[in-house]
């Protein structure tokens, strides 16, 4: 209790002459005092989200002989359930602890109140810095109101939250992700030179509450579009807009069911599907196995997919999807890592870092906004297109191995 009220303290006297806030000073620069004298290192691995993971409750407090060199942070994922995320979670621990810092780590089970809460007792708990992968990016404003009271820095971690309390985004390039889902149907159906051919295409976006969400879904439909207007690429369903497609939660089950229904309505008459465009692996999940239990006909269809999740890979190996694009989120936590320990040292926040990353990536000032006209400094990683000919890529990463059958697991 004592550590935490001294760790409160020393917060807000750390913090007094940060500027935080998405445009508030293009991301410039913090002073924060160094809370190496807050010396006691806390271990809490809140992994509170469902039933598979350790039932732990938050403030476990583990004091240790270990200085902290950078102060405290915590780590705010949205669930479990989603594959990446428990990776996001625990390569960000890794690392934060590996430079020396004490984390917090919870998982909100996909329920926005209760990430408000994690966050509320982050802060009670004397955070130094925020990471934060928003579940719904317009729901957190009560914790981010009280981040900026506490002049806490919020990094938007992969998804931005709507809330000028950001200081900084950190995420891959979004719509380029959509774009690679685009360009690859356009070249494996040799879209270009299609002549009269049509091809029947169906699509499944994400999550209306993920900022991410519109961008995966513009850049693969900005795409499509030249082909969709010119009707080499035909909706049989008709369902094309991102609010008729969009998959609540990314969940793999409500995916399944939404493909079950056009392919039960559309396609049951023998109607040829040619391709469907999921925005990510958890919704390809459900389509694919809709299509494997419910499509009549017996071609194979193209499915897109992102992430790189083991079932995913699976079905890539096995020709049930058909293409993933792949986001090394452990990249995507080295970059947030030097990025904190820039805001937390005072050091500019611009594309001068990114050499101290040691990882390919964009600072972007324009694409993103946390309000209108607020924009917020981003470092957006680069997304890449894996295929069953290029498995071994993400071998080389070392973060999966592949067994004896061919089939990939994450290590
Ligand atoms: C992430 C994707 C992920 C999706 C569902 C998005 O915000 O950028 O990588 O597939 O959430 O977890």
């Amino acid at each position: 209790m004592k550590r935490k009220l001294l760790g409160a303290l020393l917060s807000v006297a750390m913090v007094a002459s940060l500027l935080v806030g998405c445009g508030s000073d293009g991301g410039a620069a913090t002073t924060a005092a160094d809370s190496a004298s807050d010396a006691q290192a806390e271990t809490t691995a809140d992994t509170n989200d469902d039933a598979a993971a350790p039932a732990e409750d938050a403030g476990t407090e583990a004091p240790s002989d270990t200085a902290s060199a950078g102060g405290k942070i915590g780590i705010s994922m949205p669930t479990q359930s989603l594959e990446r995320w428990n990776r996001d979670g625990a390569y960000l621990d890794e690392q934060f602890k590996a430079a020396g810092f004490e984390t917090i780590l919870t998982f909100s089970d996909n329920d926005s109140g209760r990430q408000v809460n994690d966050i509320q007792n982050m802060l009670a708990d004397g955070v130094d810095l925020l990471i934060v992968a928003a579940i719904d990016g317009e729901a957190l404003n009560t914790a981010m109101n009280e981040a900026a009271d506490a002049n806490v820095p919020v990094i938007a971690y992969d998804r931005l939250i709507l809330n000028d309390a950001v200081s900084y985004y950190v995420s891959f390039d979004n719509y380029t992700v959509g774009k690679l889902q685009g360009e690859f149907i356009v070249n494996q159906l040799d879209l270009a030179n299609a002549g009269d051919k049509v091809y029947n295409l169906e699509i499944t976006a994400g999550d209306p509450a993920d900022n991410n969400a519109g961008y995966f879904y513009n850049g693969a439909v900005d795409t499509l579009k030249p082909y969709i207007d010119a009707g080499t690429l035909n909706i049989v369903s008709g369902q094309q807009d991102f609010d008729t497609v969009a998959t609540a939660q990314w969940n793999t089950d409500t995916a399944l069911e939404r493909a079950q229904n056009v392919l039960s309505s559309y396609y049951a008459d023998g109607t040829q599907l040619d391709v469907w465009l999921c925005s990510n692996d958890s919704t390809a999940l459900g389509v694919a196995q809709a299509i494997t239990s419910d499509y009549a006909g017996s071609n194979s269809v193209v499915i897109t997919g992102q992430d790189g999740d083991e079932a995913n890979l699976k079905n890539i190996v096995d020709g049930v999807q058909t293409m993933t694009v792949y986001k090394n989120v452990s990249n995507e936590s080295v970059v947030t890592l030097g990025l904190a320990k820039a805001i937390l040292a005072g050091d500019t926040v611009d594309e001068s870092l990114i050499p101290s990353f040691g990882i390919e990536c964009a600072f972007d000032t324009e694409s993103y906004e946390t309000s209108a006209g607020n924009k917020c400094p981003s470092f957006l990683l680069v997304p890449n297109v894996i295929t069953k000919d290029n498995l071994q890529d993400l071998v080389d990463t070392g973060l999966y191995t592949m067994g004896d059958d061919g089939y990939l697991s994450a290590n």
